[in-house]
């Protein structure tokens, strides 16, 4: 959450600036700031709301430093106070962060008892006093190394220092990376975000500060010694962080799933074999197998969920499954015989990696699912399941789901295969089918337009159920999860069977139901669901499959669904309507699609 950019080199306009930070304005967007380096001084401007926001009150002008920050609110209101840079007593350090700074209270009174003027109700604020204060000892690296070593938790932050000419970096469990320009460099948090403007790029690591000047680039550990650092060249079109011509990227990147599995499946499968570069596990470990936890938050957490369903149907696995934030709360009766399974689009998810964490003090293997190479997560994970679905930029996410789906069913038909659960047959008929998902999920797509009419029908209710059972059960969580998150209205996932208990108290006329009926195993426990939201006059949305002549009959609307010969892999299919579904009703309120209030694109905070 929060994310900080800034530049070094020769003279440039500042709309170069704002727009590198744009790149990664879904990584928060309540307030942001800048502060560049002018002739006569540090120029200093912030403000409540978006980057937008903030380039209106701003003529255009050359600076050849510079910093910026766009945030997620954690400790104090989004407000023009609290926006990034934070500075000093004297207002000549200027400063930026991503993190949470656990400390900060106790280092706050420290520094107030040493005359520190506090004006902000951030916890970033502390770092430039400490820094003020240290440096009154020491000259600035070594200052620096001071404070870094007495800051707790999170960061990745960057200051300037007045009669300085370069930038300050340090590092340390939240992301940062430095790009290489023909001259001069820039950092961001996120690498995608500085893709349009270089392909060379140098990661940060933990416990690394970095003094960026014009011409040169010096690393060091916190321990102050000096690193010597490795320039990658990164493989990312620029077009993928565009939306081409797409309204949305959220819409971009639901119709970029086709691609997304065509390409997984090209990675992983050969000649009918799967194969995990990544893995690093042994084949006698995964037979011995005999329990799986799966940790994940949100929509990772959903895919997590449809892969629970199939690794104990085909894998005669025992699987526990839990949300990271309290999973990481939780005693796990973990061994080091188990296997952890952590999925997280972005790899930075707080409560995932604290989960993580625990889990390898109990020696347990963790097996990252992971979209982003480099990731803290990937870097702490002994095997990785790469997701391959590209940059996501929309803040709710949509192909980084499918893609995790589609790569944990290709994991646990290679699993059921090796331990002799799944037979030779089955997995050759589901692995045809995972090859043809891509062209059911194009059928869908092309019906995009009959979708969008739905939505706008449906968009007038004012509270949704989803429900599903079985292996769509978790369709239904991660169906309500898309449209709470994008058009405020409130929905709840519900397993159908659950409904008696509670949830049918809510149906009447002005309540929508949207349920998952495909023709499965489950087919006539839903149909009798679907009856029963009927006689208390619930308006009812199903996705069926072609063909249908019960559910049909009990619906308001229908969106149908190729029928597949393997029921498992629907929620692959069940999650393109339901995606546009959210995004048409979102659309038809005039909600703000790509970066939802309250919302930010990678929780890196508990
Ligand atoms: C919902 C959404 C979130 C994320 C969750 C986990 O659309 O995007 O629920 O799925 O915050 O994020 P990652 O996968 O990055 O760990």
């Amino acid at each position: 959450m929060c994310g900080i950019a800034g530049y070094i080199g020769e003279k440039k306009r500042i709309k170069f600036l704002l727009n590198l930070l744009k790149k990664e304005e879904y990584r928060g967007y309540d307030s942001c700031g800048i502060a560049v380096r002018r002739e006569k001084g540090i120029f200093v401007k912030k403000n409540k709301g978006k980057i937008t926001h903030l380039e209106e009150k701003m003529s255009e002008f050359d600076f050849s430093l510079g910093i910026a920050h766009t945030r997620w609110a954690t400790h104090g209101f989004p407000n023009q106070i609290n926006a990034h840079p934070q500075f000093d007593c004297k207002r000549k350090i200027f400063l930026v962060h991503n993190g949470i700074i656990e400390n900060y209270s106790r280092l706050k009174d420290f520094l107030t008892q040493r005359g520190h003027h506090f004006i902000s109700h951030t916890d970033t604020e502390v770092i430039p006093h400490l820094i003020e204060e240290l440096g009154k000892r020491e000259p600035l690296p070594k200052a620096l190394i001071e404070v870094v070593n007495k800051l707790e938790g999170s960061f990745a932050f960057a200051f300037i220092r007045e009669g300085e000419g370069a930038l300050f970096l340090a590092k340390k469990g939240s992301p940062l990376n430095i790009g290489v320009l023909n001259q001069g460099f820039i950092f961001a948090s996120d690498i995608p975000a500085m893709v349009p403007f270089t392909n060379r790029i140098v990661r940060l690591e933990d416990e690394q500060i970095a003094i960026v000047g014009k011409d040169d680039l010096k690393i060091f550990d916190f321990a102050g010694k000096e690193v010597i650092h490795k320039t990658e060249i990164v493989d990312l079109a620029p077009g993928e962080i565009t939306k081409k011509n797409y309204a949305h990227f959220m819409l971009k990147e639901i119709f970029e799933q086709p691609r997304v599995m065509r390409n997984l499946f090209k990675f992983y499968v050969n000649d009918n074999r799967i194969e995990f570069k990544g893995l690093n596990l042994r084949e006698d470990f995964l037979r011995r197998l005999k329990k799986i936890f799966l940790f994940a938050c949100g929509t990772a957490f959903h895919a997590g969920y449809v892969i629970k369903y199939f690794l104990e149907k085909f894998c005669c696995l025992d699987v526990s499954i839990d949300v990271s934030s309290e999973a990481r709360y939780r005693e796990l009766n973990l061994t080091a015989d188990d296997l952890v399974i952590a999925i997280s689009q972005s790899g930075e998810t707080a409560d995932t990696l604290a989960a993580v964490r625990k889990a390898k003090e109990k020696g347990a293997y963790i097996l990252a699912v992971c979209n982003v190479l480099g990731s803290t997560l990937v870097k702490e994970s002994s095997g990785l399941l790469y997701t391959l679905a590209g940059p996501e930029i929309g803040v709710a996410s949509t192909k980084a789901y499918t893609a995790q789906l589609f790569t944990l069913y290709l994991f646990a038909l290679h699993l059921g295969l090796l331990r002799n659960t799944l037979q030779r047959k089955v997995f050759e008929s589901i692995l045809q089918e995972l090859k043809n998902i891509p062209r059911f999920q194009e059928e869908i797509l092309k019906r995009v337009e009959e979708i969008k009419k739905i939505a706008e029908k449906f968009s007038k209710f004012g509270c949704f159920l989803f429900l599903g059972r079985g292996i769509n059960y978790p369709s239904s969580l991660e169906g309500a999860l898309k449209l709470k998150e994008i058009s405020y209205i409130p929905a709840e996932g519900y397993p159908a069977g659950e409904m008696k208990h509670g949830p049918i108290a809510l149906i009447d006329e002005y309540r929508a139901v949207v349920c998952i009926c495909l023709q499965d195993a489950l087919y006539e426990k839903m149909v009798s669901n679907l009856q029963e939201i009927k006689a208390r006059k619930g308006k009812i949305l199903s996705i069926l499959n072609y063909g249908d002549k019960e559910a049909v009959a009990l619906s308001d609307e229908v969106i149908y669904l190729p029928r597949l010969k393997n029921s498992v892999l629907s929620p692959l299919v069940v999650a393109i309507p339901l995606q546009l579904f959210a995004y048409f009703v979102a659309e038809n309120l005039g909600c703000e699609i790509d970066q939802p209030r309250n919302l930010a694109k990678s929780v890196t905070v508990e």
